[in-house]
């Protein structure tokens, strides 16, 4: 095959574009998700792998015969609203090329590409679904019975992509076939470009989780209704929204997000009866991380009643922080030139898979350490280098 990661990114630059939002929304299972999807499949055939879609979603693609103990790849190809081009399809891309090198140098061993649906949770809530659910990390009644904005459930979603709902669930056969996994995903910050060195190895992922936390007041009109008559829970959004900024400041290493507002019934003209915010809160250390998620529900608490409106707090999903297993990070760092070794604040399918299988990380480059926005960038050389580090990997783990 004489494709370039470069150019398979380029076949997909046109799929799931958000002219509104800039940059591209592929929510799990939309059109343009199916599409790259598709896409994928029909790289992988081409290839001469075994392609299959499992219970859960989970899209694999094989060389070398399909059982236990294979060498895993991949990534997912779903995005958040108004994403990057690179988080997810960076690591499908260049597992196919690290495939083809593979083929190339005549490398026979087991391996597999896996393509995860339902990374981001930008449409269902949830992160990392397809992992989650593969390793029984999360009830599948609770995911059949997520909806997204419009009130389609995961399982209606689901089925519409002609993935049977009810088989959901943990797969431990599955689970079995990975021997160890390394997911390759662009670096979601500046670490590589300050060190000027391409590619990285993974050491940690960032504790992480979401909450929901909902005001509660009284909807009326924003005309007749006296400034000292209002129960409005936009305004006690608002000071939690900056009060979530500075307790997250005064904390060294935190990160403190609403990323999400959603007013309800959320009319210019209206006072809002109820309005949503989705926090996100990340600390290398959890228990930091719950302190600190317990300090935001107080104070959402205490702005709830100045406002005269109730609040009410929900964990979405909490993941620990993940320390990557150091031999295997050390003996990849070492078969790629002494490549560096990074954390990171963003969450990943190796992140769920680490507790259950041997997993690694390679980060390559991103120049402008922006992700989850347009301005995400890998340049061109790098991507290839990722493709060929990503193939060294594979080939040392197999052995050869
Ligand atoms: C996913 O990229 C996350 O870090 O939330
Ligand atoms: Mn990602
Ligand atoms: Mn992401």
């Amino acid at each position: 095959m004489t494709d370039t990661v470069a150019s398979l990114m380029a076949e997909i630059a046109d799929l799931g574009t958000d002219p509104r939002r800039g940059g591209y929304s592929r929510p799990v299972y939309s059109t343009a998700e199916l599409d790259l999807r598709a896409w994928f499949v029909a790289h992988a055939e081409r290839r001469g792998l075994d392609v299959e879609t499992d219970r859960n979603g989970i899209l694999w693609a094989w060389a070398g015969g399909v059982g236990e103990g294979a060498i895993v790849t991949g990534s997912h190809l779903d995005s958040v609203p108004g994403g990057g081009a690179y988080d997810g399809p960076l690591g499908v891309a260049s597992a196919l090329v690290a495939f083809d090198r593979l083929a190339e140098s005549g490398v026979t061993g087991r391996r597999a590409i896996a393509v995860f649906p339902e990374e981001e949770g930008s449409r269902f809530g949830l992160a990392c679904l397809g992992s989650r659910l593969l390793t029984g990390a999360i009830d599948a009644d609770r995911v059949r019975a997520l909806t997204d904005a419009d009130g389609i459930t995961f399982a209606e979603a689901s089925r519409a992509a002609g993935v049977a709902p009810d088989h959901l669930g943990a797969d431990p056969e599955a689970l079995a076939r990975i021997g160890t996994f390394i997911e390759l995903h662009v670096e979601q910050g500046r670490g590589l470009a300050d060190l000027e060195r391409p590619i990285a190895v993974a050491s940690s992922i960032l504790g992480h989780g979401r909450w929901r936390i909902s005001f509660t007041g009284e909807g009326n009109h924003a005309g007749t209704t006296l400034m000292g008559d209002r129960r409005d829970p936009m305004v006690a959004a608002a000071v939690l929204i900056a009060e979530v900024q500075r307790l997250g400041r005064r904390v060294p290493d935190a990160r403190a997000t609403v990323g999400r507002l959603v007013p309800t019934p959320g009319g210019t003209n209206v006072i809002a009866s109820r309005v949503d915010l989705w926090l996100d809160v990340r600390h290398p250390d959890d228990v930091v991380t719950r302190y600190l998620v317990d300090e935001i529900t107080a104070v959402a608490a205490a702005v709830a009643r100045d406002q005269g409106c109730a609040s009410a707090m929900t964990e979405e999903s909490f993941s620990a922080t993940v320390a990557f297993d150091p031999g295997l990070r050390d003996r990849l760092a070492g078969a790629l030139d002494d490549a560096p070794v990074l954390g990171t604040g963003a969450g990943h399918d190796a992140g769920v898979l680490k507790e259950h299988v041997s997993t690694a990380m390679l980060f390559v480059r991103n120049p402008t350490g922006v992700s989850h926005a347009p301005g995400e960038a890998v340049e061109d050389g790098d991507a290839e280098a990722g493709a060929r580090a990503l193939a060294t990997s594979i080939a040392e783990l197999i052995g050869v």
